[in-house]
């Protein structure tokens, strides 16, 4: 049967409205808690977004109270989501369409006006093709496709396509597919629909086929191909590298040489409530040029990390971090130390201010698991 057959749609939509979730932004066809909810969602589970999404829609109910905001309150308020630079764009956005408005209407108290075209939003800091097609079709009921993971998987196996959709070429091509597949006269209820089929019933692995309302129209399902899709571009084969980060916890800290000529009565002031630690720029070119890290160690051979360990340490965290050449194996030692040591190139900071630092990923995903 063909997949453009309007019994296809109808089966999708009668699926969807007994199956799907009933989500805040869902609810609402105000572009401003739409494009909100999507860029929270870009890289967070639903379950997580929710309660973000409502921080926000509580904190800045309209857009000029989020572009009025602090960076540091809009950044606070993002805290635990990750990828801080989806908050920044969210910022800038949000100031971006407030100040148009306001150079457009010098005098006149109009509503701002969220940009309504799928031009005008892909031209938001922050707003792809996904989310520009998200945002057109569930605000404005436009006919754009919206390519999220799920969308990916649901047209490689109702097509049985085995062209890698990672690729600028498979990106295309399923784009392609996704135009010709939107329902034109219904896009909002068509890409709500289709989203939630990949994200509720046709599951990366082990797919309920049996009791697939679409069973009829999936090429894959007819090939046997379902558990193969959707195909990715090949992995690089992965250098590993062993890493042993130490982590000192320092409630004071130790004046550099030539402070401590200068205040030789003033006894250095014991802050209570102040941790320090040391990190380190990296200048080298492999990887996180100019970011900042703990102090590391890295050893040449999986046997010498694995019987590394610092004297004193408390405690470790093992994290595998996976970059697009290199599989990283770390561990981070935690130190106490009454003093911080002298090592070259490191810096001192307050634990508080970390965040002032541009860290790694794995340094941050490391600083998550931390308690202090
Ligand atoms: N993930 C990204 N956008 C979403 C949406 N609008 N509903 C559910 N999950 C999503
Ligand atoms: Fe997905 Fe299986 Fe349904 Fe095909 S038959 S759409 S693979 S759940």
């Amino acid at each position: 049967m063909a997949v453009y057959s309007q019994k296809f749609y109808r089966l999708l939509y009668e699926w969807y409205e007994i199956n799907h979730r009933v989500l805040p932004w869902r609810e609402t066809s105000n572009p401003y808690y739409i494009w909100l909810s999507e860029i929270i969602l870009q890289q967070t589970r639903v379950a997580q977004g929710m309660d973000y999404y409502h921080r926000f829609v509580t904190a800045y109910p309209r857009i000029e109270m989020l572009a009025a905001a602090d960076e540091d309150d809009v950044l606070r308020l993002w805290q635990g989501l990750g990828y801080y630079s989806r908050a920044r764009n969210l910022h800038k956005a949000a100031k971006m369409i407030v100040d148009r408005q306001k150079t457009k209407d010098k005098r006149q108290k109009t509503e701002v006006e969220f940009p309504d075209t799928f031009e005008g939003l892909r031209a938001l800091p922050g707003v792809g093709d996904y989310t520009a097609g998200a945002i057109a079709s569930f605000a404005y009921n436009l006919p754009y496709p919206a390519l999220d993971g799920n969308v990916y998987r649901v047209l490689a196996r109702l097509f049985d396509c085995d062209e890698a959709f990672d690729t600028s070429a498979g990106k295309k091509h399923f784009h392609r597919l996704a135009e010709q597949l939107l329902d034109v006269n219904l896009p909002r209820l068509f890409n709500s629909a289709i989203m939630e089929f990949g994200a509720l019933h046709c599951l990366p692995s082990s797919p309920d086929c049996a009791a697939c309302p679409l069973q009829t129209f999936c090429r894959a399902y007819a090939a046997g191909t379902v558990e193969l899709l959707p195909v990715r571009k090949p992995r690089p084969t992965l250098r590993d590298r062993y890493f042993s980060y130490t982590i000192y916890i320092c409630s004071r800290k130790t004046k550099d040489k030539r402070q401590k000529t200068k205040d030789k009565r003033q006894k250095t002031k014991v802050e209570s409530g102040n941790v320090y630690t040391l990190i380190h720029q990296r200048r080298e070119k492999d990887i996180w040029q100019h970011l900042y890290e703990f102090p590391l160690i890295e050893h040449a051979s999986e046997a010498e990390w694995q019987s590394y360990q610092p004297a004193t340490s408390s405690a470790a965290i093992s994290l595998t971090h996976i970059l697009s050449h290199q599989r990283l194996h770390a561990r981070f030692f935690l130190v106490p130390v009454d003093e911080l040591p002298a090592i070259a190139e490191t810096i001192a900071v307050r634990w508080q201010e970390l965040d002032d630092y541009a860290l790694s990923r794995l340094t941050l995903k490391a600083l998550e698991t931390i308690p202090v």
